[in-house]
């Protein structure tokens, strides 16, 4: 599934983090791909160890973390801190599949990534191409969305960064470990949930339906959640 949430960061944020990250440390992300992501990723990627990448992860990290919606939509076990990366002059990141397994902290934390989120933080009128372009069972999707959304995807498809042949794409991203490692299963859930904050506002709190379908999605999610 993929689930597109919108103005995740307002305006305001999106111009600090912007300001922020054009006199941050860039390096060639090639650094930090495996070998064979390596041979296809031509971008550059914010330094981790940093300040302003320290401050930016951890503000979008709480942001997330109460987002019933990307709550909803990713139930996070764990999520990597959000890197950042920028594309200009043709750079782009040939097709491949995130790695499974991931640490961070040192090596300290474990992740597995059932998730791969890209926020991205440029306007797409001042840049041409940069389109993530997924493969999912229903065809190719491309993905550009509005600065400050962001895009939830399965990380077990193959996708790519189209090139940027105008202006430059400035994005974070990063991976969610869920407590539903199962796409389907997750699907499933984030439907059941949307439906129920729906109905919810039409009907009194001790409404019945309300309440046993409010059970039923705990009750599934305790039977598919991995904790
Ligand atoms: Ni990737």
């Amino acid at each position: 599934m993929l689930t597109v949430i919108e103005q995740v960061l307002t305006p305001a944020e999106i111009n600090e983090f912007r300001h922020q990250l054009q006199r941050g440390d860039w390096q060639d992300g090639a650094l930090s791909a495996g070998a064979r992501a390596a041979s296809v990723k031509h971008n550059q990627q914010l330094s981790d160890h940093t300040e302003v990448a320290r401050k930016l992860s951890h503000h979008l990290l709480q942001r997330l973390g109460s987002h019933p919606l990307f709550v909803s939509a990713a139930l996070p076990e764990r999520i990597y801190p959000p890197k950042f990366n920028r594309y200009r002059d043709g750079g782009h990141y040939g097709t491949h599949v995130d790695a499974a397994v991931m640490a961070f902290d040192e090596g300290r934390i474990t992740l597995r990534s059932d998730l791969s989120v890209t926020l991205f933080l440029t306007d797409p009128d001042d840049y041409d191409g940069g389109e993530l372009t997924i493969e999912t069972g229903f065809g190719t999707q491309q993905i550009k969305l509005a600065a400050g959304d962001l895009v939830l995807y399965p990380s077990s498809s193959l996708h790519r960064v189209e090139p940027v042949t105008r202006g430059e794409r400035v994005s974070s991203f990063f991976w969610v470990q869920s407590l539903v490692a199962d796409d389907g299963k997750r699907s499933l859930l984030f439907d059941l949930d949307q439906a129920i904050q729906g109905l919810t506002p039409d009907r009194p709190p001790q409404d019945p339906e309300l309440l046993r379908l409010t059970g039923v999605y705990h009750n599934l999610l305790r039977t598919w959640a991995s904790v």
